[in-house]
């Protein structure tokens, strides 16, 4: 297989199409044996669900090409574990655990030279999605449903790589409590457009939510779960109902606690406690774990003493961890790595 010849080292995040992609049809109860096909385009009716009332949900993962060549996904059956939450909180079918992770390996395996060589810092993302496709027109479930699975290869999430974040408070919430901030629901991103095309307007990377009932605790942000580093280096990340349950934060826990040793409080977090922590980062599969500098609360800045200029000694482990796991230069906890090629 002869690898696209793209300038993977300087790949930014946006979506550049690749061959084939995977699409599956759900009508009369039950899901098609789904194929893959060359075809980019979804044609649907005029009155889809989706269209209306916004019946979708996501995830993301990533393919990366390890140190000894192979293709592999960090921990795909997680993330259908996550959509079969996300599509029984938005009265949509499971897409069966087993037929997410072939249809993974499956769009991966078609879309090869695509994969980004080992040692470019690119990736090839993966978008498995999943809407109503049939016709409604009352408030209701639609009857049919599309899964779909895309990939694209890309690079670094925030512009310039690696680099201290800046964020700043939201005036926005982003989910409510008993709402569906703890699944991958589309209509999760559209409530938090405006807040991050503030955010950027004003000249930060991301923003900081907080909780909508109080606004004291600390949430997420628009893509990315946080996790802290106490001065006594404990980690510490909030735990919350209306929070994505991150498989890149629950990875690091494990890692945090496992590999190195750390204690790991994953607990309430009081913003009025943030001044006090050394470092911060933002962790989730498209951010990694990004390094945050500063927080800023309506003009009041909170700088992190140990990630203002960069990764903080902490975070750096939990991320060379991480990734040398991700790229096969460090044993994998079992289960954690698919091979796909
Ligand atoms: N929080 C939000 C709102 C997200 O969109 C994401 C991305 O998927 C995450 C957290 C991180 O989750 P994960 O580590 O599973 O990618
Ligand atoms: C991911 O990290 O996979 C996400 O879906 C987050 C999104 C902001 C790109």
């Amino acid at each position: 297989m002869v690898k696209k010849d793209l300038d993977w080292a300087n790949l930014d995040f946006s979506y550049r199409k690749t061959d084939k992609r995977y699409v599956a049809n759900y009508r009369n109860g039950e899901w098609d044996a789904g194929d893959l096909t060359d075809d980019d385009k979804v044609t649907i009716s005029e009155c889809a669900g989706v269209l209306h009332y916004s019946q979708s949900c996501f995830e993301g993962l990533k393919a990366y090409t390890t140190e000894d060549g192979h293709i592999v996904a960090f921990r795909p059956d997680m993330n259908a574990e996550r959509m079969e939450s996300s599509a029984k909180r938005l009265e949509m079918p499971v897409f069966p655990k087993e037929k997410f992770v072939d249809a993974v390996v499956e769009t991966v395996r078609a879309n090869a030279a695509y994969v980004p060589p080992y040692g470019t810092g690119a990736t090839l993302y993966i978008r498995p999605y999943m809407f109503g496709s049939g016709p409604v027109i009352g408030v209701a479930p639609s009857k049919e449903y599309q899964f779909r699975i895309l990939t694209t290869p890309v690079g670094p999430y925030f512009k310039g790589g690696v680099r201290a974040l800046n964020l700043c408070v939201s005036d926005f919430d982003r989910a409510a409590p008993r709402g569906t901030g703890d699944i991958k629901a589309g209509l999760n991103y559209a409530m938090s457009l405006r807040a991050i095309v503030t955010a950027h307007r004003n000249g930060y990377d991301e923003n900081m939510f907080l909780d909508a009932a109080t606004r004291t605790m600390v949430e997420e942000t628009g893509g990315a779960n946080f996790i802290f580093v106490t001065k006594d280096n404990k980690i510490v990340t909030p735990k919350s109902d209306s929070i994505l349950p991150s498989i890149t934060r629950r990875s690091l826990l494990h890692i945090a606690k496992e590999y190195l040793g750390f204690t790991v409080e994953e607990r309430e977090v009081y913003f009025s406690e943030v001044s006090d922590f050394t470092e911060c980062g933002l962790c989730g599969t498209a951010a990694v774990i990004s390094p945050v500098g500063k927080i800023v609360d309506h003009g009041r800045e909170i700088c992190m003493p140990n990630s203002f200029n960069g990764m903080g000694t902490v975070i750096k482990k939990l991320y060379d961890t991480l990734t040398g796991i991700q790229m096969g230069q460090i044993e994998a906890p079992k289960g954690w790595i698919k091979i796909i090629a």
